[in-house]
This record gives structure tokens, sequence and C-alpha cells, in this order.
């Protein structure tokens, strides 16, 4: 097994495989009754999925059991290699309504699911969070490329070298665009600080409505803790050598304000001064940035 290495597409660089089957991903044409799940990878993907997943089974985490693929949803742009499936191959086993995950940024979505009006949830992290749990992905995920020494990683977060590009772009891009094109956003800090509140709110957009008594049963569900522990979450079924689960766990903190631990002072300060610069044009609501 070797790491993908990355190659531009339209200036996002992404991993080999994608890359080289992006006409097939770009011409993919979803049913209007499609869900899109965005995210920029490490954000609160695979919770947001769990999420959706039980409040779409009215909370019966055994009848999600019975969903086709081992990790939820097909994953749009993944082509492999062996044992993850290709996410084009299995949307065409399944019939809509699919929920699909990606991690394309918004210019390189399909427009298939804009041209459907397809219901999408986005969800953001913090970049500082979302780049110490990036960094420890890379450690474990080899078909990502090497992550390299801690400080270089940072400088390339900072300059948007990494697979799927630049998280300020990323972030940036689905927001201009959530108005627009009936976008949910979330933050992954707002469902640690109130989990049943985010879960509502979902509810509320996917139009589902379930019982106080089953919002509280999938809050429960989807903890960190309950996650950690479920073989449908934490990956268990993507061994090595495509995972390393002892390098580090899928379901590594679950934390916000985990970046304290690996960002120096120095680190710290440079990464503000350019962080200011690069989301000058934009207000997006981050917490907890400091
Ligand atoms: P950490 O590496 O900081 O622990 P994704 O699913 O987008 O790949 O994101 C993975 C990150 O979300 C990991 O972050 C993981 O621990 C965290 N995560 C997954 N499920 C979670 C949950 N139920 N509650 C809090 N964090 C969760």
């Amino acid at each position: 097994l070797t790491r993908f290495p990355l190659i531009p597409v339209r200036g996002v660089p992404l991993m080999s495989h994608i890359a080289e089957n992006f006409d097939s991903i770009w011409a993919f044409r979803p049913d209007p009754s499609d869900l899109l799940i965005a995210t920029y990878p490490k954000a609160g993907t695979t919770w947001t999925q769990e999420i959706v997943d039980l409040l779409l089974h009215n909370g019966d985490a055994d009848a999600c059991k019975r969903a086709p693929t081992p990790v939820r949803s097909p994953f749009l742009e993944i082509y492999g290699p062996p044992p993850i499936p290709s996410g084009l191959d299995l949307l065409k086993t399944m019939d809509p309504p699919r929920f699909i995950k990606t991690h394309l940024p918004f210019q390189l979505v399909p427009p298939g699911f804009w041209e459907n009006k397809c219901k999408t949830i986005y969800v953001a992290r913090n970049a500082r969070d979302n780049l110490v749990s990036y960094y420890f992905f890379d450690c474990m995920n080899m078909t990502q490329p090497e992550p390299g020494p801690w400080p270089e990683y940072v400088q390339k977060f900072m300059r948007g070298e990494l697979s799927w590009g630049s998280w300020y772009d990323h972030v940036k891009g689905y927001w201009r665009e959530k108005d627009n094109k009936n976008i949910l956003y979330l933050f992954y800090e707002d469902m640690k600080e109130n989990p049943r509140r985010e879960v509502e709110r979902i509810m509320r957009y996917l139009d589902v409505s379930v019982s106080d008594e089953v919002i509280s049963k999938i809050v429960e569900l989807t903890s960190f803790e309950k996650m950690k522990d479920n073989p449908m979450a934490n990956y268990s079924c993507i061994p090595a050598p495509v995972f390393d689960h002892s390098k580090s766990s899928f379901m590594r903190k679950g934390k916000v304000g985990d970046w304290k631990n690996h960002f120096t002072p120095q680190q710290q300060k440079m990464f503000e001064d350019d962080y200011k610069e690069q989301m000058k044009d934009v207000d997006i609501p981050f917490r907890n940035l400091i």
C-alpha cells in the first residue's frame, strides 16, 4: 500500500485516485431526495453521519446497521483502495433517498446537487483543532500523504497544501453559498456545547419528526464515549494496512481546545496572524479560537 500523491484539480490538491476519476465524480447526478453531508476532513463528519442515520431510523440503531455500508453512507469521491468501496459504485447499488458524504470544497461538488436542490449539511470545526485532528489522522491513514514533522504540517495547513486543499477556502466556500443553496451550516463546537439543540436543528432541517425520548436516545448514542466503542463509527471496519489504529484511533479525543497541547506559543502567534489575514474577508462565527 502506498500513500497517494496529491494532484491539483482546478487548483485543489486531491489524492491521485480522486483526481484521476474527477470527471466521473463531477458527472454524478444525485436524486433530489439525496442528502449531502460536506466537511473539511476531521470536522465532525462521522458524528453528523451517525446523528442523521439515527434520525432517519427513528433512533433504532439496529435498523441503521442494516444500511449497506460499513461507515454509514457512501463517500462520494473515494475510489478505493480495497477494502474501502468506491463511492460511485456503492451509490449505484442504493435506492434514493441516500445520504452522501463529501470532503470536496464547494466549487468541486458536482453541480447536480445544486440543480436538484439537494439538502446539504456542512459541519465546520475551528481551524486549530481541525488541524491537530487532521495531523493525527494522516499519521494513521496510510492512504493520505505522509504528514511529516508537526511544524511543517502546520505550514502546509496554512498554505492549503493538504489533501482536499485549504481549510480557509473550504469553510468560506460553503459559508458564502449557505443561504443561496439552503445549506445547514453547523459548528463542531456548538455540537459539543449542546448536542441536543444541534440534533433538533438537524431534525428540523431534514423535516423528520421524532419524539423527545428518541432525541434523548440519539444524543446518548452519539456521545463520544458511545461512538468510540461502536464499530459502525470507529472505523474498526477499515483495518491495517489502510488505517493503522495503533498510531492513533479514529475516535481520538473528541474535545474542543486540544490544540493547546500541540501548538508552541510561537506557532500560535504565527498561526493567529496568518488566520486574521486569511479570514479577513468573511465573518464566520467560530468560537473558542484562543
Ligand atoms: P479528534 O481527532 O479531535 O478526536 P471526522 O469524522 O470528520 O473525520 O472527524 C473526526 C473527529 O471528530 C475526531 O476528532 C473525533 O474524535 C471527533 N468525533 C467523532 N465523533 C465524535 C463525537 N460523538 N463527539 C465528539 N467528537 C467526535
